[in-house]
Parts: C-alpha cells; sequence; structure tokens
C-alpha cells in the first residue's frame, strides 16, 4: 500500500491566489514525476457540489465532500492541492485534520486589492448588490489561527508563492531538490 501523501489546502479570499498557486505547484510536481491532483472549489461546484449553494450548511458540506475525495487520492500516494475558500474555521479544522498529511496553506491579500483585481468581477457585482453571501463582502471569512504556510501575495509574486509551498514540500520529504 502506497503512503499517504500529503495535502496542501488552499484557503483564502476569492481572487487571493489559490488556484493560480496550486495550479503552478501542480506543473511543478509533475515536471519532477511527483503524481499530484488539484481538487478547485469551482470544479467540484460545477460537478460533484452542484446541488449546493452558500449557506453555511451548504459551504461546510462542500468542505467535506473535498476532503472525502482528498483522503482517498492521498491515502493512494497522490499529493493533493485543495483551493477552495472554505470560510469557516471549524469545518476547515476537521478537514485537514482528518488527512494523514494535512497542511492549511492561508493565500492572503487585503480586501483592497482583491476588489481590484476582481479577476470574477465578483466584487463589483456584489458591491452592486447584484449577488449575496460574497465571502468578504457579506459573508464571514475566518482567518487561519496557525497556518502552515501565510502567503501574501500582494507583497509577493507568484513565482515567490509558489517557491514558500514546494519548500513546505522538501522539508516534510515530498520533493527531494536536487
Ligand atoms: N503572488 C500571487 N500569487 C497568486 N496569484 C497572484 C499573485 N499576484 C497576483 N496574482 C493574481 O491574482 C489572481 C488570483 O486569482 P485566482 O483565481 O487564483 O484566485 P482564487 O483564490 O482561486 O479565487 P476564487 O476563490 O474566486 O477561485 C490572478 O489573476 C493572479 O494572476
Ligand atoms: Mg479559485
Amino acid at each position: 500500500m502506497a503512503e499517504h501523501a500529503p495535502v496542501l489546502w488552499f484557503t483564502g479570499l476569492s481572487g487571493a491566489g489559490k488556484t493560480t498557486i496550486a495550479k503552478e505547484v501542480q506543473a511543478n510536481l509533475i515536471r519532477h514525476d511527483v503524481r499530484a491532483e488539484l481538487l478547485d472549489g469551482d470544479e467540484v461546484r460545477a460537478t460533484l457540489s452542484s446541488d449546493l449553494g452558500f449557506s453555511k450548511k451548504d459551504r461546510d458540506l462542500q468542505v467535506k465532500r473535498i476532503a472525502f475525495v482528498a483522503n482517498l487520492l492521498a491515502k493512494n500516494g497522490i499529493v493533493v492541492l485543495v483551493s477552495a475558500i472554505s470560510p469557516y474555521r471549524d469545518s476547515r479544522d476537521s478537514a485537514i485534520s482528518s488527512f494523514a498529511r494535512g497542511y492549511e496553506i492561508f493565500v492572503d491579500a487585503p480586501l483592497p486589492v482583491l476588489e481590484r483585481r476582481d479577476t470574477k468581477g465578483l466584487y463589483r457585482r456584489a458591491r452592486l448588490g447584484e449577488i449575496k453571501n460574497l465571502t468578504g463582502v457579506d459573508d464571514p471569512y475566518e482567518r487561519p489561527e496557525f497556518p502552515a504556510l501565510h502567503l501574501d501575495t500582494d507583497g509577493t509574486q507568484l513565482f515567490g508563492s509558489v517557491e514558500e509551498v514546494l519548500n513546505l514540500l522538501v522539508k516534510e520529504g515530498t520533493v527531494v531538490r536536487d
């Protein structure tokens, strides 16, 4: 039976950089022949969680489903990169502690920066009242208390953030630097 692989759980507000960083880390791992899968909140919502909305109950259920799939992959030796807002500390903590090797990665930038990026146009629509329950605007986000990594994507370029994640994987033994 394969050794349990690590699960890196990227949490943070919309536009913080979770998907961008996780994809880049995945590509890097695959280039080094490490099997890695991305579980992205948007993709899970479009498929497995297409029945869910944005209430606390539904957001917690989304986290549980992602954690279930992540566990199946990780116990078969596949490194899992989860990118999901996952705003509630309790459900995030139970998900991450359910993994043999789980790491919380807080992807962080100030709200005004995210509103300027507005990669999906969500902040503008929320300010116009066209959508409700946007995390950080009119829905809560509970910041991680003791993340394994805290990435400041305002002060750091993508490359630097990716390096920090790869360094974590070197330290915990998944990636061997030559
Ligand atoms: N250091 C950085 N790391 C990651 N992304 C950065 C960084 N600096 C700027 N960006 C930009 O920030 C944006 C992040 O968007 P991304 O879709 O990755 O966010 P997200 O956290 O996945 O949001 P969502 O929760 O809505 O899916 C991209 O346009 C990216 O180019
Ligand atoms: Mg994303």
